[in-house]
């Protein structure tokens, strides 16, 4: 595969003001998440064109199973911001909370006598789940031409319950995602990633070989050393026992005493998102999923749909 654009080598540096064919194009990729904004209103003829950008994504069958909750007063914003312990998201001037919503089309069935039951389908979340994050990167992408900054933020998922009751959401409509957005105060370097020889396969999969993908890692994530303390050793060696047993355990922490630092995959998951932890409460994610209206993953007996959600 063949690019001319800047950074196409996996783990490069992306530089800003490289040579890009078109601005659409070096927005894609001179862009990073913004975690830092100015305290400045978004004017709402910006703030619409953003918001417009979302409403024309593409979506299945056209459906737009979604709603997005524009939030710009500052207490709310800081009490999101509390709830997912992330200060800057209270002063950030427009959150976005992307939402699956089908309590909508429901309603539209009922009003035209129109068979539904797209909360009971696993192909109706799974494509609706899709739609609702192609809408937020179009605003995401909006966002960045009209000289905003933005992040996401993914721990809505520890806080369903919070963001229901503030968002005001009734059934059938689940919280996404977060897009936190405002003036920024600076922008990040670009991030390195993977790069497109890595991403991309032709044609059909390949896996890569221990050396290559080994390469890969190191080079995106080659300044991500860890200092070794005793108290993360301790915690690394607890997360590994748990999910592999003592020999594991005793091998990790080996190999990272070896190098003389905790290296990206093993903070990632030893650290951060700790592999002992994050498969726990699956079962009450389906509870809460029921709850907010969701029994796709309960058998479908069409003949006791009262219609509900
Ligand atoms: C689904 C999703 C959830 C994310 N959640 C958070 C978050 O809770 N807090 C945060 O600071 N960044 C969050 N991010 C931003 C990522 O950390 C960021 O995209 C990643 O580090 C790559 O950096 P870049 O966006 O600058 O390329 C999230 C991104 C995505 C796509």
């Amino acid at each position: 595969m063949t690019n001319n654009c800047a950074g196409d080598r996996h783990g490069s540096d992306r530089e800003r003001g490289g040579k890009y064919p078109n601005e659409t194009i070096r927005l894609l990729h001179e862009r990073s998440s913004c975690r830092s904004f100015h305290d400045r209103k978004i004017e709402p003829e910006v703030l619409r064109a953003i918001l417009e950008a979302g409403d024309h994504a593409p979506t299945g069958g056209n459906l737009q199973p979604y709603s997005i909750i524009k939030i710009e007063n500052k207490a709310t914003s800081r009490k999101l911001g509390d709830l997912c312990e992330q200060a800057f998201i209270g002063e950030a001037p427009v959150n976005l909370v992307f939402c699956i919503d089908w309590q909508r089309s429901r309603r539209w069935a009922e009003l035209e006598n129109a068979p539904y039951s797209a909360t009971k389908s696993f192909r109706h979340f799974w494509i609706s789940f899709q739609d609702t994050i192609i809408a937020a990167q179009n605003i995401c992408t909006a966002a960045d031409a009209m000289g905003l900054g933005s992040v996401y933020i993914g721990t809505v998922i520890d806080q369903l319950e919070a963001f229901r009751d503030i968002c005001g959401l009734p059934k059938g409509v689940f919280p996404v995602v977060l897009l936190t957005m405002g003036y920024p105060k600076a922008r990040p370097k670009p991030k390195r990633k993977l790069g497109v020889p890595v991403i991309v396969h032709d044609e059909k999969y390949r896996e890569l070989s221990d050396e290559e993908l080994r390469a890969a890692f190191s080079a995106k994530y080659r300044s991500n050393r860890m200092e070794i303390t005793d108290e993360r050793l301790e915690r690394i060696a607890t997360v590994c026992r748990r999910v592999h047993g003592e020999e594991f355990a005793r091998r990790c922490i080996d190999s990272i005493k070896q190098a003389g630092y905790i290296n990206q995959v093993q903070r990632y998951f030893g650290l951060h998102y700790v592999a002992d932890e994050m498969p726990e409460g699956n079962e009450d994610y389906l509870r809460l999923m029921e709850e907010f209206g969701f029994d796709w993953f309960k058998k479908f007996d069409s003949q006791f749909d009262s219609g509900d959600v």
